[in-house]
Order: C-alpha cells, then structure tokens, then sequence
C-alpha cells in the first residue's frame, strides 16, 4: 500500500493493524514515551480548503514522530497560478516523504498519487475523509471494545464523510443507515462498493425509524466546504435531520453520538446531544492524531 486515498485501499487487516498502532501510540503519548521513527522525514501538507483538526493534528503527529511538516496552502504555491498538478507531484517528490492533501476535486488526489513516488494521503475531498473515519473507528472501540457487529446509523448529508463511513463499515461487518434528505443520498458509486465490500447498507429519508436500535448516532455539517452558494437551501432541506434528544431516545440506551466536527448546535446536532453523556465528539477529535500518527509511521516508515 503506498497512499491512502479512499478507505477502500484499506483491508480489514489494515485497519485492524492501524486500530492497534494507533492505541499504543496514545498510551506511550499519555506516559511520556517517544515514538521518533520518522527523524529526518519531510510531510508536505497541501491545503486547497481551511481546516483545525486535520491541519494541527497531522503537524502536531509529525513533530512528536520526529519529523518536519510543512503547510502548503494551495493559494501559496504555484498550483494557485496554474503548474500543474501534475507536475507538482513529480518535484514534491524529490523534497518530501510524504503528502496529504485537502483537496475540493477527488480527481486531484488521483493525479498526485498517480504522479508522485512517495506516499499520499487524503486529508478530505469532496468523495472521502478516510483519516477521520479511521480516527472514528478507534473512538468506536474504545467505547464498545469492537468495531463489528453494531448498528451505525448516519443523519444529514450523504458526503464525504458518510461514503468514506460506509466503506469502512462494510470493511469491519457493522450495519450502517443512512438518514438523508431526498436529492442528498450518497453517490451511488459509493453505494455500489460498499454493497461489493459486503455491507449490509440502508439509505431512508426518515432518521427516527433509521434510529431505532441505533449503538452509533453521527452527523455532519448541513453545509460542506464547497456548498456554501447552496447554504439557505439546505438549511430548509435539512432542517428535520438533527441529531437530538428524540432520536437519542429510540437508540440502544449506550449510543455514542459522534460529529467529526466543525459542529453547528442546533442545525446538525442540538447542544444536549453533542454536550451531552453520550457524546464522544472531542474523543473523535483527539484520535485524529493517534491514528494519523499510525498510518503516517505505516506509510512513511513501512511499520
Ligand atoms: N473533522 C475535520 O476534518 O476537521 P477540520 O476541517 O478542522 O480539519
Ligand atoms: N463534510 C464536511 C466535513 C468537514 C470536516 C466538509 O466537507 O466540509
């Protein structure tokens, strides 16, 4: 494996292997202990859209591993005056061990890992979020001691986020509804392959009935990156997909609500349910960077 760019170039064994690496980095963090094994290693970290948690948690990993991150905002290099991306894979290479990069097309990941001899890794496009949803596993099995076996119910918008979620479910065997407006279904792309993966996978438009049982409740924002034209719409479109106190109700009495955050309260999620016992939302947010660390040690390291 040498990038990772969709959750689906992940095997079970995959996952598996970074779930482990990634609880043993946190607990060496958590004891003071020192993980060096990318000294001397250069990430390069292209960023076409804003981010917090991708952005400090990715430089945040490479320092603690040893190694340098530098933030390359698309507007600050040349790709923002038209070399091609293409060719910015080709010299990267010959700087850096690895790239991520937040990109609006998903088809700009394609080109940088099919351009660049070193590792890529998809800090969000349009199509997939994998370093969140391999950060979200782990928070899942910290809480339920398994990520298999369980009823994952999405609300909200059939994205990024969600494709990449569904993947992973049908990788590791959990059940996942998605709750969606009509018009805001997943690509069915992303439905074809997680059905090909095996996935047990519904997609409904009435998320009290999605919830019914439900062990994992998880969000997103109304209005991704790129959808901002579009904002009054969705607003109305959404409006009966939050996560809140009804739909927390009719879960398993255990349900983990998760948001990969930003979070809006009161659009999304209402504030009792992402303040609230069954929240682990800022858990998802701290595993970004145990489970990051693990696929950056995998991938620039060979571990
Ligand atoms: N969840 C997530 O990717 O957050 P950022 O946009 O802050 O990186
Ligand atoms: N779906 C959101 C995720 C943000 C982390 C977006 O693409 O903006």
């Amino acid at each position: 494996m040498k990038d990772l760019i969709s959750m689906a170039d992940l095997s079970l064994e995959d996952i598996y292997e970074i779930l482990d690496l990634a609880a043993e980095i946190k607990e060496k963090r958590r004891q003071g202990k020192v993980i060096d094994h990318l000294r001397n290693k250069s990430l390069g970290m292209i960023f076409e859209k804003s981010s917090t948690r991708t952005r400090v948690s990715f430089e945040v990993g490479m320092n603690d591993l040893g190694g340098h991150a530098i933030y390359l905002n698309s507007n600050d290099i040349q790709i923002g005056r038209g070399e091609t991306v293409e060719d910015t894979a080709k010299v990267l290479s010959r700087y850096l061990h690895g790239i991520i990069a937040r990109v609006y097309s998903h088809d700009t990941l394609v080109k940088l890992s099919e351009n660049a001899s070193i590792p890529v890794i998809n800090a969000l496009s349009d199509e997939e979020h994998p370093c969140q949803v391999l950060a979200d596993l782990m928070t899942i099995m910290e809480y339920k001691n398994r990520v298999s076996g369980m009823k994952f119910v999405w609300v909200g918008d059939g994205n990024n986020v969600c494709n990449s979620l569904m993947l992973a479910c049908a990788i590791v065997g959990m059940e996942i509804v998605v709750a969606c407006p009509k018009g805001y279904e997943p690509d069915e792309k992303y439905v074809i392959k997680t059905k090909e993966l095996g996935g047990i996978l519904t997609v409904t438009d009435n998320p009290l009935e999605a919830s019914k049982n439900a062990d994992v409740l998880y969000t997103d924002v109304w209005v991704s990156m790129g959808d901002e034209e579009e904002e009054e719409k969705r607003l109305k479109d959404f409006k009966n997909f939050q996560i809140n106190e009804e739909l927390i109700a009719v879960s398993k009495p255990d349900v983990l609500v998760m948001h990969c955050l930003p979070a809006h309260r009161g659009l999304e999620i209402s504030a009792g349910a992402i303040d609230g016992p069954h929240s682990v939302v800022f858990d998802q947010a701290e595993n970004r960077l145990h489970a990051q660390k693990a696929v950056l040690l995998k991938l620039l390291a060979g571990e």
